[in-house]
């Protein structure tokens, strides 16, 4: 089963941002425990990370053949971008939104997710964690 691990905008400075937030870990070192998650899943995973919206879309889009299953973390992206949306609801495979941090209990902008809708499921302000739930849940719904 191969699933593609999308990061969106500032996921790259992770590492930089409030620790009680987002947990401390840098990206790379993110992007490790997904791939040890998936190892111990039995998964293929392939991990990306981009600022770039248009990028986040194409790699969507690249998820249409390619993947069996999907993770996306959009960022701020989640509130507001209809584009991700939209290339989210292409999707035909199982899509998991996750979130580092626990966007319910945060700002008010932060609790509006424009994909929460489209999605079959979604893991919140379990850090890292978060990423081992979303494969699992991929894993067991093949
Ligand atoms: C985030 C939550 C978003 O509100 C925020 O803009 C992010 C990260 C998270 O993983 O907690 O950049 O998606």
């Amino acid at each position: 089963m191969q699933v593609d691990v999308l990061n969106g905008v500032n996921l790259d400075v992770v590492g930089r941002r409030d620790p009680t937030l987002y947990g401390g870990l840098t990206i790379s070192e993110l992007e490790t425990r997904i791939y040890e998650f998936a190892i111990g899943l039995g998964l293929r995973v392939r991990c990306r990370q981009t600022n770039h919206e248009g990028q986040f879309v194409e790699w969507c889009h690249d998820a249409l053949d390619g993947a069996d299953g999907v993770v996306v973390n959009p960022g701020a992206w989640t509130h507001y971008s209809y584009a991700i949306r939209d290339a989210v609801e292409l999707l035909s495979v199982p899509v998991v939104e996750v979130h580092l941090s626990n966007i319910e209990e945060r700002e008010d902008f932060r609790r509006h997710s424009v994909i929460a809708d489209i999605v079959a499921k979604r893991v919140i302000g379990k850090g890292p964690e978060g990423y081992r739930e979303a494969l699992e849940f991929l894993a067991a719904n093949k």
